[in-house]
Parts: C-alpha cells; structure tokens; sequence
C-alpha cells in the first residue's frame, strides 16, 4: 500500500487529497498546524483506518524536525507539499505599496519550507517505490506566464519552482520524482467562492496526474487536469 503524506490537510486542497487518496486505498499522513482545530480532517481520519493525523508548522524546523521522528524510518511514496499562503492584503504586495515583512513570511512558507519538508522525508522517499516529491505551486509562479498583481504570492511560487527543479537532478540519483503542480483556480479559503473549480475536482486530477508520474518526467509542472505548463 501507498504511503503519501500531505501538508496543509486541514482544509481546501489539501483535506480533499487526504480524502481522494485514501478512498482509492493509499495510507495517508495527513498534517496540519492545528489537529484539535481540525474538524473535517478529523472526520475523515474517523471514518478511515487509513488515515492518520500529525502535527507540523512546516515553517518551523523544530516542528518538522519532530514530525521527522514520530514518523521514523517508514517508507514513503508521495510528500506533497500543498500548504501555503496567499501572502499579505492584495494591495500591499504590489509596485506601489509592498508589506515587506509578509513577503518574507510568504517566502518562508511557499519558498523555503518546502524544501525543508522535503529534506526531512528524502530518506523515507528513497525507501518509497516510484517515489515523488510534489509541490502544489500556482500558474502565477510561471516565469512564462505573467499576471502582474500579487508580487508577493507570485515571486514566491515562481522561486519554489525554481528550488525544486535545481533539487531534481539529485533526487533522480535517489529514484525521487519532482513535480510542481498547479491546482486550478479552486473555491476555497484562498481562491474564493468566485473560483473556477471545486476543491474535489482538484484534488480527483492532481491525484490522476500524481499516479501518473514516473522518474522520467522529472522534473515536470503539471496542471491540475494533466496538461503539461509553461515554466
Ligand atoms: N485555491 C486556489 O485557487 C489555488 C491556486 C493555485 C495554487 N494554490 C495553492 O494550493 C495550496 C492549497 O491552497 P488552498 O487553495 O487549499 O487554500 P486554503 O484552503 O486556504 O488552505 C491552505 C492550507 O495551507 C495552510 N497554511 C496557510 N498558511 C500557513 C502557514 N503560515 N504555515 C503553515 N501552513 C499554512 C493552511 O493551514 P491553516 O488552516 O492552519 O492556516 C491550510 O492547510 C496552496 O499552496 C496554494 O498556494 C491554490
């Protein structure tokens, strides 16, 4: 059976993968900042013996770190790094008025953390069969694809793509797949009632286009609904 662990599983993205992998029979690791807080995945993990919920702030390396040993030595198939952040007010992360500080926790959070999960399971992944370390990132981190609002949120994503691919070569040597994965515009706590998609819908491609991966398409950024996406 499939072990995947999952960061951000409380909600919206994140909480429908925990569901959509372990109604298709995969071992969830289901991770997120607050367990007592978080009542939907609670109920998902209740209804499931394949679901198991964990603490961590990934921005917090002594959180990770302690994750990193209530795990152990398990193998594991899939990290998925989804959560994230949206960054500060839409009109302070811009040419005109830029919130410096929530930059850089954005950064923290969708940039460095990532690599940090990362980092902290690469020997659970070597261990996994077919591994893949995949990252929910955004059509807005897309060097080639400018939508000019969001400086914050779009830097941000555009650098954790950049942070994985230059991690990719090395992780082939460990049999790691890298992907970065866009989710679509998604109706949740971030994109918003007025977004394009539902967050099962979502989550029911990315887990198609994750189950497709193999280490030949190392490194890869995929949409939501399999398409390959400009860089
Ligand atoms: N929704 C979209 O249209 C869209 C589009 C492109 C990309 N994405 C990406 O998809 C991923 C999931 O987003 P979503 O749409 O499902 O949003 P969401 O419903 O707001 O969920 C965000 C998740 O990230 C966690 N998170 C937020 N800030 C955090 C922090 N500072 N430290 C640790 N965890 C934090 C949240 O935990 P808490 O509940 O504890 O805050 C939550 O689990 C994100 O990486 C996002 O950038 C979303």
């Amino acid at each position: 059976m499939e072990t995947i662990l999952i960061t951000g599983a409380n909600k919206g993205i994140g909480l429908e993968l925990v569901r959509g992998f372990a109604e298709s029979g995969r071992h969830v690791i289901a991770c997120c900042r607050v367990p007592d807080e978080a009542s939907d995945l609670q109920a998902v993990a209740a209804a499931s013996d394949h679901v198991e919920v964990h603490e961590v702030h990934v921005s917090d390396g002594d959180s990770v770190a302690a994750l990193a040993r209530a795990i152990g030595d398990r193998p594991i198939d899939v990290l998925i790094n989804n959560a994230g952040m949206a960054g500060p007010d839409f009109q302070h992360q811009g040419l005109a008025d830029m919130d410096y500080d929530g930059w850089a926790e954005t950064f923290t959070v969708n940039t460095m953390a990532p690599l940090r999960v990362l980092q902290a399971f690469r020997a659970n992944l070597a261990k996994g069969a077919n591994a893949r370390a995949v990252t929910v990132t955004s059509q807005m981190g897309a060097i080639g694809l400018d939508m000019p609002v969001m400086f914050a949120y779009c830097s941000s994503k555009g650098a954790v793509n950049k942070v994985m691919r230059l991690a990719a070569p090395e992780l082939k040597g460990d049999g790691i797949a890298v992907a970065l994965v866009h989710p679509g515009f998604v109706k949740t706590d971030m994109g918003g009632p007025g977004a394009e998609i539902t967050p099962k819908a979502s989550a029911t491609g990315l887990i198609a286009v994750i189950d497709a991966l193999t280490l030949d398409d190392s490194p890869c950024f995929k949409t939501w609904d399999g398409n390959d996406h400009v860089w």
